[in-house]
This record gives C-alpha cells, sequence and structure tokens, in this order.
C-alpha cells in the first residue's frame, strides 16, 4: 500500500489532531503531511509544533478563496482530509475534489444536534436542555450541507441527571480520544482511503 497523506485541519485545543498525530506516529503507511490552522492563537500551534510536525496557517478569507485549499491539498499529494474542530465551512470545490476523502468527528449522535451553529458547548447544552438520557460521536464524511455526510461510525455514553456541560463534554472527549485514530486508521486499511 503506498503510504497514505493526511492533512488535519484544525481550529482549537487539538487534542483530537494530537491523539491522530501519535497514532500514527511510526507508521510508515500513514503520513501526516501538515496540521493547518485558521487561528495563530490556537493552542494546537505550538501543540502540533512541539511534536515537529508542520503546521500551516491560513486566514479565514483563503478558506473561503475557491482554489486555496484544494491547491494546497494537491500540491502536497494528500489523500485523505481530517477535521478535527476546524470551525470553517468546507468549500464546495474541496467536498468536489476529494469525495468521500474529508472525514469529520462531530460531539453528538448525528443527526441530533447537528447542523449550522451546532459546535462546542452548544452542542452539550441542547443534549442537557433537551434531557437527553444519551449523548456521543459520529464519525462522518463531509458533504455539502453541515453535518448530513456518510456515516462511518458512532458511539454513545450514558448520561444522567447530573451531568453538567462539563462532564458532558468530559465523557465525549473520552469517546473521542479512544475511536477518533482508530477509525480513520480503519478507513485507510480496510476499505481503501
Ligand atoms: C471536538 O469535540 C470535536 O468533536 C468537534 O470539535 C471539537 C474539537 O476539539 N468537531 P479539539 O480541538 O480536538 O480538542
Amino acid at each position: 500500500m503506498k503510504t497514505k497523506n493526511l492533512a488535519l485541519f484544525a481550529s482549537g485545543t487539538g487534542s483530537n489532531a494530537l491523539s491522530i498525530i501519535q497514532h500514527f506516529e511510526g507508521n510508515p503507511k500513514v503520513n501526516v503531511a501538515f496540521i493547518l490552522c485558521n487561528k495563530t492563537t490556537a493552542p494546537i500551534v505550538e501543540r502540533a509544533k512541539s511534536l515537529h510536525q508542520r503546521v500551516i496557517l491560513c486566514t479565514n478569507a483563503e478558506v473561503e478563496q475557491p482554489h486555496f485549499l484544494v491547491n494546497l491539498c494537491k500540491e502536497n499529494e494528500i489523500d485523505l482530509i481530517i477535521l478535527a474542530g476546524f470551525l470553517r465551512k468546507i468549500p464546495t470545490n474541496l467536498i468536489l475534489a476529494y469525495p468521500e476523502k474529508i472525514i469529520n468527528i462531530h460531539p453528538s449522535l448525528l443527526p441530533k444536534f447537528g447542523g449550522a451553529g451546532m459546535y462546542g458547548a452548544h452542542v452539550h447544552q441542547a443534549v442537557k436542555d433537551a434531557n437527553e438520557k444519551e449523548t456521543g460521536i459520529s464519525i462522518h464524511y463531509v458533504s455539502e450541507e453541515f453535518d448530513t455526510g456518510r456515516i462511518i461510525a458512532q458511539f454513545s455514553v450514558l448520561l444522567n441527571s447530573q451531568d453538567t456541560i462539563v462532564t458532558i463534554q468530559k465523557k465525549v472527549q473520552k469517546l473521542e480520544q479512544i475511536h477518533f485514530a482508530r477509525i480513520i486508521e480503519q478507513e485507510i486499511v480496510e476499505n481503501g482511503k
């Protein structure tokens, strides 16, 4: 199998991006080519650099330019793009250039609590307000509509009445750390992505 080049897009803390980097470290079949970040002050920038990863900083205007991301990914021979907490809408032409090759993780059991404005604590707040008995994560391909692409895998966790936004987030993050990189590897190895 040819080595697969991954691009990780992240905007924040980067706990998912870091766990993906660590998961594939030393694996000759998978190379994290770069981390793209649209926020200079995001913690992921320094965290990735400390792991000697290449970080590419971009502006929101560049993300919206029709050819910027496609050119960047094509020039770097990217096979698979991973959205690990990237808080910008992915332009249509990148989705068309990488059909079922862009994977996102969403911190709820889609289709519940997905769509525009549903990110970070907003998701967990909505889950709590709805008195949900469980929540979880959805790992899915990216399509043109927010959070509606084909679901690859979902994992759930039980909630109770004592749960707060903070404890819900912790439960969800635990699932992310256990499953995200593993599912990406499964898509590459078993499904030839
Ligand atoms: C995660 O909760 C993920 O599900 C969502 O954005 C968050 C990113 O967190 N898409 P981190 O930056 O990886 O810590």
